[in-house]
């Protein structure tokens, strides 16, 4: 099953795919984490990269699209993959259609801009799994701590709220595009393409993703 998690910063994308990484074993594929995981580990691509994601704005599709094409080509997603936070423009939808690679699910997040900068405000995460917390609406079972390791969480150097309006500027003007797209390759029937209310709580959103995906 191959799945694209579609939906501004701050939708429920990197928890959602949590969810569905334990429910239907496929590989979550987070542009987002690799970048940040490039960054941390000090590698060229994370140099290049952390300028940009600080300031809110899209790394290159080039640089991305080839990260993801080498992802999807490890033996682990051979069974299928979810795709959290790509593709994040035209151009790189356009990639993945000309190397044929198809795409079963199309899941969109919609969730209103006055409630994502709420939910950037509260965030936590653990960068080494991709665990994703809010202080209030999905806290930890100890403050401050990952619930599996013990590890401490942080906040995410984007998570400023000036960066946070940035970044829903450019999903506005560069990624919902994607939302035209997507539908016009399902009425040609090449994907399935379906809306869920974001706002709703995490288990609410999650369960709908069982009912509609078994
Ligand atoms: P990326 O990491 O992909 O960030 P994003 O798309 O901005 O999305 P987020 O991770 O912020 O949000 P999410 O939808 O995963 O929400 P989450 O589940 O965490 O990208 C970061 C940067 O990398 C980009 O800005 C760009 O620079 C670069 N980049 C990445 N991919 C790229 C690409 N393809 N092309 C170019 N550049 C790229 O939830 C958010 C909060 O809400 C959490 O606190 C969570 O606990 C809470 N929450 C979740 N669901 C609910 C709910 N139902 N109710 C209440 N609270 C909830
Ligand atoms: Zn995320």
């Amino acid at each position: 099953m191959r799945i694209i998690l579609l939906g501004a910063p701050g939708a429920g994308k990197g928890t959602q795919a949590q969810y569905l990484m334990q429910e239907f074993g496929i590989p979550q594929i987070s542009t987002g984490d690799m970048l940040r995981a490039a960054i941390k580990a000090g590698t060229p691509l994370g140099l290049e990269a952390k300028k940009v994601i600080d300031a809110g704005q899209l790394v290159s599709d080039e640089i991305i699209i080839g990260l993801v094409k080498e992802r999807i080509a490890q033996p682990d997603c051979q069974n299928g993959f979810l795709l959290d936070g790509f593709p994040r423009t035209i151009p790189q939808a356009d990639a993945m259609v000309e190397s044929n690679i198809n795409i079963d699910y199309v899941l969109e997040f919609d969730v209103p801009d006055e409630v994502i900068v709420e939910r950037m405000s509260g965030r936590r995460v653990h960068p080494a799994s991709g665990r994703v917390y809010h202080i209030v609406y999905n806290p930890p079972k100890e403050e401050g701590k990952d619930d599996q390791t013990g590890d401490e969480l942080i906040i995410r150097a984007d998570d400023e709220p000036e960066t946070v309006k940035k970044r829903l500027d450019i999903y506005h003007e560069q990624t919902e595009p994607l939302v035209a797209y997507y539908q016009g390759l399902a009425e040609q029937g090449k994907t399935q393409y379906h809306k869920l209310d974001g706002t709703q709580a995490v288990e609410k959103v999650s369960a709908q993703l069982k009912a509609l995906l078994a």
